[in-house]
């Protein structure tokens, strides 16, 4: 979908609302993560959850930096942005489904189908920014 914003940019066709599905698509997971799916992680998670919260704070910043670079007409921050964060999440992703998500397959109690279902609460922002 990233890809697809980044064209939607260069072609200078309206990208707010394929913009706004990935931002809350992406804030969306980021909330599910850090609120019900890494605190069942044992304490020996923890680092690697760590980082990947630091993580979720740029890709967070990149979204809000994108969206604002839309909203002013400033196309080429926001493809630049979104190039970055293309390649954020290729790592981030890459780690959770390597490192993270094996484990929670293992050990999450909760029903997931049930857990995707959840929206993004109004105001909710993620761990590493509420810290700030
Ligand atoms: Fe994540």
């Amino acid at each position: 979908m990233l890809s697809e914003l980044v064209v939607e940019l260069k072609n200078n066709t309206n990208a707010v609302p394929i913009f706004e599905d990935i931002a809350n698509d992406l804030k969306t997971h980021i909330f599910l993560e850090e609120t019900a799916l890494f605190p069942n992680l044992s304490e020996e998670f923890r680092n690697r959850v760590v980082g990947l919260e630091m993580e979720h704070g740029a890709i967070w910043k990149l979204l809000d930096i994108i969206g604002h670079a839309i909203k002013t007409g400033d196309i080429d921050l926001a493809t630049r942005r979104s190039e970055s964060l293309i390649r954020v999440l290729k790592s981030h992703n890459l780690t959770e489904e390597s490192d993270i998500y094996p484990i929670i397959d293992a050990t999450f109690k909760g029903d997931v189908s049930e857990l995707m279902k959840k929206n993004l609460p109004n105001g909710w922002i993620c761990e590493v920014l509420r810290m700030n």
